[in-house]
């Protein structure tokens, strides 16, 4: 695992887009798991414009949304797939087959899970995995506690996270479950990197990368993968011994 610490949160931004458009050097049709939420935000935003004037043809690469919220409709600006067509597939003009979101919406939620599953074996693997961590070290929705040997579920809302999550929501929102890749799958990720930037978070990313590896801390979880890159701004990074 490699720790970056840039001078401030539009430089960590810079340092995620351009190894997200590196990607393409190795592979034509990679594809890329991306979170949704203020930590990559900047990150997309430099991205996009860097990717459409490289000459890169990304016709071939593949999004597939880490996690949603269950019961908030897509078209909620506070949802996952509302953020990530806003600031990611949109602005690149993908085309609807070129990326893939959990229906939150569907009648069966395991089968949704498994189609997810499926998608991604099909697609052969995630080849980039942007996240960010929660307050409470959760990736994705994989809260505290959550068993690492999960690929796509279902999963019941740590109470950090359905307050923090009020957030992203003009309106008081009922955050009970959400749907959310698995531990599993960001170990399976060829490369894996996690933003966290503002002094806030600075408590939980030491615990994260200082502490023990534990499913109370689910981004522990990213020191034993192969090929991990946590970039911090100074302020995330200041409680680092
Ligand atoms: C969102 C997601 C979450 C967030 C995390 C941090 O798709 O997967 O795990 O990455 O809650 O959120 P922000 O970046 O808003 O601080």
């Amino acid at each position: 695992m490699q720790v970056l610490i840039a001078e401030n949160h539009e430089e960590q931004s810079f340092q995620a887009a351009m190894r997200m458009v590196d990607v393409f050097r190795t592979k034509p049709d990679p594809v890329f798991c991306v979170a949704s939420g203020d930590s990559p935000r900047l990150a997309y935003g430099l991205f996009v414009p860097l990717l459409l004037h490289s000459g890169i043809d990304f016709s071939r690469a593949t999004f597939i949304g880490l996690d949603e919220w269950i019961g908030v409709m897509p078209d909620n600006p506070g949802s996952c797939h509302y953020f990530l067509r806003r600031y990611l597939f949109d602005p690149l003009g993908l085309s609807p087959e070129q990326f893939r979101l959990f229906d939150a919406q569907a009648d069966d939620l395991t089968a949704e899970c498994r189609a997810m599953d499926a998608f991604i074996a099909e697609k052969g693997g995630i080849d980039f995995m942007l996240v960010g961590i929660g307050m409470n070290g959760h990736i994705g929705f994989n809260e505290p506690g959550t068993d690492p040997g999960l690929r796509s579920h279902v999963v019941s809302l740590d109470a950090t996270t359905t307050s923090v999550g009020q957030k992203y929501f003009a309106e008081k929102t009922s955050l009970k479950t959400g749907i959310t890749l698995g531990l599993t799958q960001l170990a399976e990720a060829r490369k894996a990197v996690l933003v966290a930037s503002g002094a806030r978070k600075a408590p939980i990313v030491q615990a994260a990368l200082e502490g023990p590896v534990s499913t109370e801390v689910p981004a522990s979880f990213l020191r034993r993968h192969s090929d991990a890159t946590i970039l911090l701004d100074r302020e995330a990074g200041s409680q680092l011994k």
